[in-house]
């Protein structure tokens, strides 16, 4: 070694010497990371290549970095929690995330999932496709933008005013044909209208564009401007996390099979009156928040809440996709085991109550790609099956 650096000239040695010490970026696991980034670093949970978690310093998240936010002081915890939500409510799963069987975040540290993979589709693209609320919008219309909108919703609508919402959703694998299109499930809190909508968004995707394969993974997502900017996960920030337990993005441990064992996870999204800061769980835990200074109308309470499934169908062959929503079988077909479902569904009032929903409406938009059912019986609270196949003899 020491024969080599006599060979090359000093020159060189000083250009590699400049190179490394005043470079802003360290290539860490296949990616660069900056220099901020790695002393924010505290500890690295790696699952394979794919699956790296960081334990960030909660007082160093990237989500500081947002112009809104730097003075902001965390809050630890919520300083209340929604009242009559049964802990029997929450879902079936045990160990929640793959990771937790490779290592433990420290204290005062926040797991969040490394962006590993390509992105391969355009700003645009990825816009065109991203989840929001049906609004009253006509699947498959043209808008004035000329993009095609070609989202399809099987979802109910709640109105009111609320500060929050909660639901036990089943977990599926649903088949996603393309690389483009998504399948998700969750619960949309939304305020505003077409020009101003805020939207608060929890639940599970299969959805390759963001996450680089198929699995079906946790993901919540926002908004301040009607979706001109919108932000999922730790994409950028704005979101921020305070349990060291549970990272964004990550996959289940367990999925429900078709006829055989049902999972399911509780999602809920709720707002502290305290601060106004809207807090998101998974299993009764904690997650962290989003600051109130984020919102223009979330800064108070919501005034539509929905929960269900959304697809986005590219129509690459010429037909309507083969993307399923939910387990891919319709509410008509069967109920636990067959279709997909929501269960406990609750909204909660501005007195900070869980209740059931009343007078949902129920938004289908093509009932022979992908149909919803409500439960009439109301054996585990409020209920619903929804799904389907997309694509088949009556949905071309
Ligand atoms: C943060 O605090 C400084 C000093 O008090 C103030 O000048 C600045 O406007 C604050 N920034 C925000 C985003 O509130
Ligand atoms: C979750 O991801 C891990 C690898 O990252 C994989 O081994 C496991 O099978 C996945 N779990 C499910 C239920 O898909």
């Amino acid at each position: 070694m020491l024969k080599f650096i006599n060979s090359v000239s000093w020159p060189f040695i000083l250009a590699v010497f400049i190179y490394v010490v005043l470079t802003p970026k360290a290539f860490v696991d296949g990616r660069t990371i900056s220099n901020v980034e790695k002393t924010s670093i505290i500890k690295t949970i790696k699952v394979d290549n794919h699956e790296i978690i960081d334990c960030y310093d909660i007082f160093k998240q990237p989500s500081l970095t947002h112009p809104m936010l730097h003075n902001h002081t965390i809050q630890m915890r919520p300083s209340v929690y929604p009242k009559n939500i049964k802990s029997v409510n929450l879902g079936t799963l045990q160990i929640t995330q793959t990771w937790h069987k490779y290592g433990t975040c420290p204290h005062r540290t926040v797991p969040i999932r490394r962006s590993v993979g390509k992105h391969y589709y355009s700003t645009l693209l990825r816009k065109q496709r991203r989840p929001k609320p049906f609004h009253g919008k006509k699947p498959n219309t043209l808008q004035p933008n000329g993009i095609r909108e070609n989202h399809e919703y099987a979802v109910i609508k709640v109105r009111g005013s609320f500060l929050g919402a909660q639901a036990k959703i089943n977990l599926w694998n649903p088949n996603v044909e393309t690389m483009i299109e998504m399948s998700v499930s969750q619960i949309w809190v939304t305020a505003g209208d077409d020009n101003d909508l805020n939207t608060i968004e929890a639940g599970w995707a299969v959805d390759a564009t963001n996450f680089g394969d198929y699995q079906t993974r946790f993901f919540i997502m926002w908004t301040s401007d009607s979706y001109k900017h919108s932000c999922i996960n730790m994409r950028c920030p704005g979101f921020v996390q305070t349990s060291p337990d549970i990272s964004l993005g990550c996959n289940f441990t367990e999925i429900s099979t078709f006829n055989g064992d049902q999972k399911d996870a509780t999602f809920s999204i709720y707002k502290d009156q305290n601060n106004g800061n809207w807090w998101v769980q998974l299993q009764g835990i904690s997650l962290g928040y989003y600051p109130s200074s984020l919102f223009t109308r979330l800064s108070k309470t919501a005034d539509d809440v929905e929960f269900g499934g959304e697809i986005y169908n590219g129509r690459y062959k010429g037909r309507h996709t083969t993307t399923q929503m939910g387990s891919g079988h319709f509410p008509s077909e069967g109920g636990l085991g067959i279709s997909s479902y929501f269960s406990h569904v609750q909204v909660l009032n501005e007195n900070n109550e869980a209740k059931d929903p009343e007078d949902a409406e129920t938004y289908v938009s093509n009932p022979d790609c992908y149909d919803l059912k409500v439960d009439k019986k109301r054996t585990n609270g409020y209920s619903f099956n929804y799904g389907g196949s997309g694509y088949n003899d009556n949905c071309q």
